[in-house]
């Protein structure tokens, strides 16, 4: 959600923006803006507009070198996407440029109590920061009134300021929104990701909470708030440039959904030694140790959990629970004696699962992340964390993490479990069974021509398909905007049946035996009110006319193979309607405001 890209060196500083503002897009945003210096005077010049980077890029100046500026792009949360919204914001009198990523809580209240003469261009909650620099600029340092301001704001802020009068140096400080700095001989880079260092950078710093930074050309200092120099880590950027371009796919969903086989294999190449599964010796403490499991999650990485609760229970007999992050955060169930708190995040940055670890830690509890992101904040504050290594996931749509998260899963579940198989084997199988599905594509997307003809749909199955529907739902509705909704099969009838019309499209997931016959009656149920019924299953249970047939895996991951036909469900429906499929309005990548 939102980006920010600053740079001071040698180098060119808009390029180094422009392409770390376009590596970010796929974190989501409305808006973005620039503000760049131009070296052969003390000129700023800003420019911000609603809509994409490449618009930002076609109304920016190119016509002077500059080696210093702040870029931005803008999920709005305070005042409209417009152009006065926009990022950078200017201090009153001009002297300060600043750009945010997060939610002042306070800004109210700093307003009236703080900046009562101040006229405000803007409705961001921003801009209080911009005019509060600027106030205590005039008593003390620009360091120390940065960090004056810091220690007055409540909320999420990454920032980068810029000193008009003082171009050798830039600014930033962060406080539970993201923020890194990418370190070069020429130049230093400050972004809210790494993605947008990667082939300017070799090494970045993450920054902790309440941390400010003083950038002097290639030189660097972290302070905390209260001006003592912190101790901080330097690391390598191990990105592989090509894993963060499209290559010969018309849209990163469509390679991501691609690239789920060879995932797979990589997990199994990371996390196995012959056929013993081999994991850092405190994780599986961890689990072990404790008597309930509380997974912690949003989206489609909760989706991800209530399959991994199912592994839990049956694999390993452990309890397990799963609670939406945003609720878990302020209001937390009665627990157990002995919890571990299982925290599953692709972008490791979601701050509604931030919240709640900050709480259990707080509580003394222990946590594991799960994540894509090693360089993550929930990777870093966990006591434990597992990398999926599932590689960057760029379309906005979750495909490939979801499958690597539920492999994670399936592998610790399969640690603690007195289940006789050969887990090596079963996931090379369900890898090898993807790709049947993925040769079957063309099929897939005439389908969904001929059934996804209305503005609404629903997914049903039970058991452990029912929350394989609510992850194909959700991909449905978040790039198709098809209102769409992923339904418990036997729940239908209490209700829900009353929106089945003529032809509303009804596709039940089938992939377990013991609950065939039920969903299938449930399905005859709404065709005999008019649904035009789509069926997935598995080819030991399909019947005849079962459109999409998939092959039998070990049952417990099955949900591995019945999303793939649900991606490109998704996926073709997007195509059809002409939607932004990598990045569909409203939505962000990383969600780190709360
Ligand atoms: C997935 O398709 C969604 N875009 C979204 O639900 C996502 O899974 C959710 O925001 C959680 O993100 P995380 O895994 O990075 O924490
Ligand atoms: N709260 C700020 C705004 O609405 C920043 C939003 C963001 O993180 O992009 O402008």
């Amino acid at each position: 959600m939102c980006g920010i890209v600053g740079y001071l060196g040698l180098k060119d500083a808009r390029e180094i923006i422009i392409n770390g503002l376009k590596r970010l897009e796929y974190r989501g945003y409305d808006s973005a803006g620039i503000a760049l210096k131009d070296c052969d005077s003390n000129h700023f010049s800003v420019f911000k507009d609603k809509g994409r980077v490449a618009h930002l890029e076609s109304i920016t100046d190119y016509t002077f070198q500059s080696c210093l500026g702040i870029g931005h792009t803008r999920w709005a949360t305070h005042g409209e996407p417009n152009q006065v919204n926009s990022h950078p914001h200017n201090s009153a009198k001009g002297r300060f440029f600043v750009v945010h990523n997060g939610v002042i809580d306070n800004y109210k209240e700093l307003k009236s109590t703080k900046l009562k003469e101040t006229v405000f261009e803007s409705d961001t909650d921003t801009e209080v920061i911009a005019h509060l620099i600027e106030r205590y600029s005039y008593k003390m340092s620009v360091s120390e009134a940065i960090r004056k301001t810091m220690s007055l704001l409540e909320g999420s802020y990454a920032l980068a300021i810029i000193d008009t009068e003082d171009p050798n140096h830039l600014y930033a400080c962060k406080n539970k929104s993201p923020l890194l700095l990418g370190i070069n001989d020429d130049g230093i880079i400050i972004a809210s990701d790494v993605m947008a260092c990667v082939g300017y950078s070799t090494q970045y710093v993450p920054l902790e909470d309440k941390t400010f930074v003083e950038i002097d050309g290639a030189s660097y200092t972290i302070k905390d708030i209260i001006g003592k120099e912190v101790p901080h880590e330097i690391k390598t950027i191990d990105i592989d440039y090509f894993n963060i371009e499209k290559g010969e796919y018309s849209h990163f969903m469509l390679k991501e959904i691609n690239e789920q086989p060879a995932v797979i294999r990589t997990i199994i190449n990371e996390y196995f030694d012959g056929d013993k599964v081999i994991l850092n010796g405190k994780t599986s403490e961890a689990i072990a140790m404790s008597d309930r499991l509380y997974i912690i999650a949003a989206g489609t990485s909760m989706n991800a959990g209530f399959i991994g609760r199912e592994l839990f229970e049956k694999m390993a007999n452990i309890p397990c629970e799963v609670h939406i992050a945003s609720e878990f955060a302020y209001n937390m169930p009665l627990l157990s004696k002995k919890p571990l708190f299982i925290f599953i995040s692709q972008s490791g940055e979601t701050a509604d699962l931030r919240a709640g670890l900050v709480n259990i830690k707080a509580k003394g509890y222990r946590s594991l992340t799960i994540t894509n992101v090693k360089t993550s904040t929930l990777a870093r504050e966990a006591d434990n964390f597992v990398e999926i290594h599932a590689g960057p996931e760029i379309a906005v749509a979750s495909t490939k993490a979801y499958t690597a998260q539920i492999v994670i899963l399936a592998i610790l579940a399969y640690g603690l479990s007195d289940k006789h198989i050969d887990l090596r084997k079963e996931l090379s199988k369900v890898a090898i069974s993807i790709e049947n599905i993925i040769d079957k594509k063309d099929y897939i997307e005439q389908l969904v021509k001929e059934y996804l003809t209305k503005r609404n749909c629903f997914y049903i199955g039970r058991g452990i398909d029912y929350y394989s529907c609510l992850e194909a739902s959700l991909k449905l509705k978040e790039i198709s905007y098809i209102q769409t909704e992923g339904f418990a099969a036997g729940e239908l009838k209490h209700g829900t049946i009353a929106l089945i019309e003529k032809d509303t499209p009804v596709i039940a997931i089938i992939s377990q035996r013991s609950i065939n016959k039920n969903t299938r009656s449930n399905l005859n149920e709404v065709k005999s009110r008019g649904a035009k019924t789509l069926i997935i299953s598995t080819r030991s249970i399909h019947e005849s006319d079962d459109q999409i047939v998939i092959d039998d895996v070990f049952e417990l991951f099955s949900p591995l193979l019945t999303v793939i036909p649900a991606q490109f469900i998704a996926y073709y429906a997007a195509l059809e309607r002409g939607y932004d499929i990598d990045k569909p309005r409203n939505l962000a990548k990383s969600v780190t405001v709360e």
